[in-house]
This record gives C-alpha cells, sequence and structure tokens, in this order.
C-alpha cells in the first residue's frame, strides 16, 4: 500500500473514531447527567461543615502535611488550614470553568450547521454552569472567603482569546481540568473513609462528568493536531509544557490571603513544593504525557522542555 493512502487511512481512522466518541459522550450525557441541586442534599444533616472538623485534613492532598511548621499547628487550626486549601483550590476550579465555557461559547457561535462538536460542547457547559454551582454553594457554606489572584484572572480572560486556535484551546481545557481531576481521584481512592461526606459527593459527581470532559479534549486533541499547520503545531508544542507548569502551581501554591492569615513561613511553602510535589506532578502527568507522545505534541523537539520543566521523566 502507498504512503499516501497508508496516511489517508489512517486519518479516516482517526475521524472514525473522533465521531464515535463524540456519538457516546452525547449518549452519556444524557443518561448519566447530575444537578447540583436535585442531587445533593444540601441541609441534610451529615452534610453540615464546620471548619475545625478534623475529616478536612483527610479530604484533600495536603502538601504541607510533613512540614514541621504545619505539625506544630493545633489541630482544629490544621483542618481549618486544609479546608481554606480546598476553597481555595474550588474557586480556581471555577474561575478555569468559567473560562472554558466562555472559550466553548465563542466556539459554538462560529460553528456550521451539523458540526459534529455543537451538541457535545453545549453538554459540556450546562455540566460545568452545575459543577460551579455546586462548588460555590460549598464555598458558601464554609464560611471561608477564597480570593482569585489577578495573575489568574488575566490570564483567563487572555485564554478565551485563544478559542479562536481550537487546539490551542483545548490543551488550555485539559491543564485546568485534569490537576483537580487527579487530586479529587487520589484522595477518593486512598482516603475515601475519612472524607468529609458533603465534599465526597461534590467529588463523586465532578469525576464522573470530567472523565467525559477530558475524554473528549484529548480525542479532539488528537484529530485537529494534524490538521494544524507548520507554525502552529510550533505554537501548540511550546505553550503546552509551560501551560501545565504553571497551572499545575496555580492550583495548589496557596494564596496571598492564606499565606499571610495561616502566617505560614517561606521555608515552610519551600518544603512543601520540594521534591513530593514534583513526584506528585509527574505522577499526576503520567497519562496526559503517554496520549500528548501519541498525538505528537510531545516529539523529539520538545522533550527536552517537559522534562526541564519536570513534567515527564
Ligand atoms: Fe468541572
Ligand atoms: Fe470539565
Amino acid at each position: 500500500m502507498s504512503a499516501v493512502r497508508k496516511n489517508r487511512q489512517k486519518l479516516k481512522s482517526i475521524k472514525d473514531r473522533y465521531l464515535n466518541t463524540i456519538h457516546r459522550l452525547n449518549s452519556q450525557s444524557v443518561s448519566k447527567k447530575t444537578d447540583a441541586y436535585a442531587d445533593i442534599d444540601w441541609d441534610s444533616e451529615e452534610f453540615k461543615l464546620d471548619k475545625k472538623d478534623s475529616r478536612w485534613r483527610t479530604s484533600s492532598r495536603n502538601f504541607f502535611e510533613n512540614t514541621s511548621w504545619y505539625k506544630s499547628l493545633p489541630e482544629d487550626v490544621q483542618s481549618e488550614f486544609a479546608l481554606e486549601q480546598i476553597t481555595n483550590q474550588l474557586k480556581t476550579a471555577i474561575l478555569f470553568e468559567n473560562t472554558l465555557q466562555r472559550g466553548f461559547l465563542a466556539m459554538l457561535a462560529r460553528m456550521e450547521n451539523n458540526a459534529p462538536e455543537f451538541r457535545y460542547c453545549h453538554h459540556e457547559v450546562i455540566e460545568e454552569s452545575h459543577h460551579s454551582m455546586m462548588f460555590q454553594e460549598f464555598i458558601n457554606r464554609t464560611g471561608l472567603d477564597p480570593k482569585l489572584e489577578w495573575f489568574k484572572k488575566v490570564l483567563a480572560k487572555d485564554v478565551i482569546n485563544f478559542s479562536r486556535y481550537p487546539a490551542i484551546f483545548f490543551v488550555f481545557v485539559l491543564s485546568g481540568e485534569e490537576p483537580l481531576d487527579f487530586v479529587q481521584r487520589f484522595v477518593l481512592k486512598n482516603k475515601r473513609e475519612n472524607i468529609h461526606p458533603l465534599y465526597r459527593r461534590i467529588i463523586e459527581i465532578h469525576l464522573q462528568e470530567e472523565t467525559r470532559h477530558i475524554c473528549f479534549a484529548k480525542t479532539y486533541l488528537e484529530k485537529h493536531f494534524k490538521e494544524l499547520n507548520h507554525l502552529n503545531k510550533i505554537r501548540l508544542c511550546t505553550f503546552s509544557p509551560i501551560t501545565y507548569y504553571f497551572v499545575n502551581r496555580y492550583y495548589f501554591l496557596p494564596t496571598k490571603e492564606t499565606i499571610k492569615k495561616f502566617d505560614i513561613p517561606k521555608e515552610a511553602i519551600r518544603e512543601a513544593f520540594s521534591e513530593d510535589f514534583k513526584e506528585y506532578i509527574l505522577n499526576s502527568m503520567e497519562h496526559t504525557t503517554r496520549t500528548f507522545e501519541k498525538i505528537g505534541i510531545i516529539n523529539n523537539y520538545n522533550r527536552w522542555l517537559w522534562k526541564k520543566l519536570k513534567l515527564c521523566n
């Protein structure tokens, strides 16, 4: 078989896989959908929130856990600090979801009749609205007041403009969805019984739907990366590792307000985000780097950058 024919067949099988995936995700979005209010009994007794509840210490991945600063805190302050970090992550997640929705809506406004993505993108926008309502309702009930730092807001605005280049925009989408997905999957697997029941319910709902979102973004990239011109391929390959590097840090580093409120010493931050953190990021990136290698986003020309930023081995 000639090389041209082989290549044409390969593209056809990618296109078929893409359309089948969209079809499957569309059906699941109808049969396995959840509602932020109908599916969570917010006022039930077991879902009551208390900042000093010891279960906050095991409800998320706490990178300060082994620092001498954290160990020296009274237990109720440790719990409040862990909850504060959870609300910071959720606040950042709401901003990511908002950015994704606005980018999707801009893409949708440009889509032609019969575009295969039209229906699924709307499903995803609706699901992200339920996630944001769920996260904000949770934050409100904690009594905490997490703030977004200015640079996150500026970055989000810039990213929306990238929806004109969907493949690049989808890398951002993935980089925003995966850290939260990984950390929630991690606690659910390792500490299921020690998670606060309200937070566990939120995680379960979120993970079920995020799995679809991540699958769509990866399948979209697999199909559309090949169609980019040379210059846009270079842009995407350079932009991807840098985005992942920063977004991973935005999720987990404490905000300025948190540092001030808990008087966290610089040394403790250095200790928390040293080797353990880097190891965690490497593990969390395993699946993504494998997919990106397959697609060609990680290649012989830019692998050094992924390695330098400690995103792959
Ligand atoms: Fe979400
Ligand atoms: Fe999502």
